[in-house]
């Protein structure tokens, strides 16, 4: 198959959205990280998703909407909650998880009686998903495994020759993938942080939100798992990632010592003598959500054998970034 990456224009979009009603698949940018994208509401195609990516299918899809009425035809239950959440965070990077409704097949929900719902803001996606009135499912826009991408030609390295269009529209302004909450439960629980933090759901909620395990730890075998995303291998680049919580001297020995390449905040490039690359600001957890996915991916362009990464802050967007760090590293963490 031969893979089209066209900027945004009034064709190509016209192009993505006879695409999707077609039943194929298509890359898009959303304003978290590119997405893998197809018609919700059809089994067949979302199957193309998961074949694209070679994702396995017990790890459900997101369901991408453009606005309230479909909302409705999406979710079975629309608690006063998700009402309050949606109007302080949509279009935006949050992701609701409700019980869903009949139109959602149980390909895109890996079974489970319930999907998670994102009103994303990019207004190509927006854009696209208004246009073909279809709720569009769509995981990040990687082969399974791999961090996600937050540029085309990423998406392109990763999928050429696999679906028949990406549509170029720049690099995403969040860089990390949603924060996923789910409301299907008693009580709303926090299955992956994201740019909208633990916090900002709790001052809109009014009460608390459970953190779910395996956020900032490895699940045991025997913890149930309620996020099936929660216990597949993830971000990882090729080389091996450990993070080293220490002090910058201790952090500096450790890499020389050991010739490892250093997964660095912007200001420490030119305080250590071994090859590095960075991630962000040492005090801007957002700068440092914008590059890790790239920088992970740069690691395996260098070839780096062994990397150690400092480590970020784990407060606000903070645990977003060690989330995905951590994961990356197959959770493994020095303390010095
Ligand atoms: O920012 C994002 O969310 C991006 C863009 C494209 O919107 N999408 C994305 O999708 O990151 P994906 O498939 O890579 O991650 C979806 C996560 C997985 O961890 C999955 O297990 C969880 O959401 N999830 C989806 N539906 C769920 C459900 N019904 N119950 C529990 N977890 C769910
Ligand atoms: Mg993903």
């Amino acid at each position: 198959m031969k893979t089209q990456l066209l900027n945004v224009s009034r064709d190509s979009i016209k192009l993505a959205c006879d695409i999707l009603k077609s039943g194929d698949v298509v890359a898009i940018p959303t304003e978290t990280v590119y997405g893998l994208f197809a018609d919700a509401t059809k089994s067949e195609a979302c199957l193309n998703i998961f074949k694209a990516k070679d994702r396995p299918q017990d790890n459900p899809l997101i369901v991408h909407i453009s606005d309230y009425e479909m909302l409705s035809e999406v979710a079975a239950e629309i608690p006063d909650d998700a009402i309050k959440l949606a109007d302080a965070f949509w279009p935006g990077p949050l992701t609701i998880i409700l019980k869903k409704s009949i139109l959602i097949p149980d390909s895109v929900s890996a079974g489970l009686d319930t999907a998670g719902i994102r009103m994303p803001s990019n207004p190509v996606v927006l854009e696209i998903i208004s246009k073909t009135r279809l709720p569009l499912a769509g995981p990040s826009a990687n082969r399974s495994g791999r961090p996600s991408p937050t540029d085309a030609q990423t998406v392109y390295n990763d999928m050429n020759g696999r679906i028949p269009l990406i549509i170029d529209g720049g690099s995403c302004d969040i860089g990390v993938e949603s924060t996923v909450v789910s409301l299907a439960g008693e009580k709303p629980i926090l299955f992956r942080p994201g740019f909208i933090t633990k916090e900002q759901l709790e001052e809109v909620l009014g009460k608390e939100v459970i953190l779910s395990k395996g956020i900032s730890e490895e699940l045991k075998s025997d913890d149930k798992v309620l996020s099936p995303g929660l216990k597949h291998k993830h971000y990882a680049p090729k080389r091996e990632v450990t993070i080293v919580n220490a002090p910058f001297e201790k952090y500096r020995e450790l890499c020389e010592k050991d010739g490892a390449v250093a997964l660095c905040f912007d200001e420490y490039v030119d305080r250590l003598n071994v090859k590095c690359v960075s991630y962000g600001g040492e005090k801007d957890s957002a700068s440092q959500a914008v590059k890790l996915f790239s920088a992970l991916r740069k690691l395996d362009e260098i070839k780096a054998e062994k990397v150690y990464a400092m480590m970020p802050s784990t407060e606000g967007v903070g645990l977003a970034v060690y989330n995905r760090l951590l994961r990356s590293a197959a959770f493994r963490v020095v303390n010095l």
